[in-house]
């Protein structure tokens, strides 16, 4: 077997799981760790809705929505790149809009409807823009492709962006950042999800 023909199978199988365990290959994944709940007297009860669900956290007001995610929730679908709101892996939305979940606290959050990369697709059928970057090869480690797709589908969204050309859609995913440099298939996948 290839290594494409592997990496398409195994994308395939985990797509059907709704795509995140393909790209949970995090050195060490030291950012799913739970975060400590020791000083328990500064812990705020939280409700989160994520991907039509509501979660009852308690969580100190400081942590990032990424780290709830990841952590408390074990959505490990949504990545941590930088944790500097640099590279757009941990995009997310927050009511359709595309939001960087490592630069918004879990608590502000709070009353907007959350989806992560786990919410996209319904039961077996995934997402168009799921089916297009596999269509595409729009990936190569996968790492940045959640956050890559989070961006896109938003983009598509958004009626001011959804027929934009080429250049404009290099331009509205500028902020999400590919180290293996899949971007003219990404860009592709996009414009085949576009047309769809
Ligand atoms: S991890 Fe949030 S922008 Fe990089
Ligand atoms: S596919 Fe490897 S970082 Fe984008």
């Amino acid at each position: 077997m290839s290594r494409r023909t592997f990496v398409l199978a195994t994308l395939a199988a985990a797509a059907l799981l709704a795509l995140p365990s393909v790209v949970t290959a995090a050195p060490a994944d030291i950012s799913a760790r739970p975060i400590p709940t020791e000083n328990r007297a500064a812990m705020l009860p939280i409700e989160l809705n994520i991907n039509g669900e509501k979660h009852r956290l308690e969580l100190d007001p400081r942590t990032a929505l990424l780290d709830a995610l990841r952590g408390n929730l074990h959505l490990t679908g949504t990545k941590k790149g930088c944790d500097h709101g640099q590279c757009g892996a941990c995009t997310v939305h927050l009511d359709g809009h595309s939001a960087l979940s490592c630069l918004t606290l879990a608590v502000m959050a709070q009353g907007k409807a959350i989806t992560t990369i786990e919410g996209l697709a319904k039961g077996d059928t995934l997402h168009p823009m799921q089916a297009a970057f596999i269509k595409h090869d729009a990936f190569q480690c996968g790492y940045c492709t959640p956050g890559q797709i989070m961006s896109a589908t938003a983009l598509l969204a958004d009626p001011h962006t959804r027929h934009g050309s080429a250049v404009e859609i290099r331009e509205a995913m500028s902020g999400n950042l590919c180290r293996c440099a899949a971007y003219p298939n990404i860009i592709a996948a996009i414009e085949e999800a576009q047309r769809a």
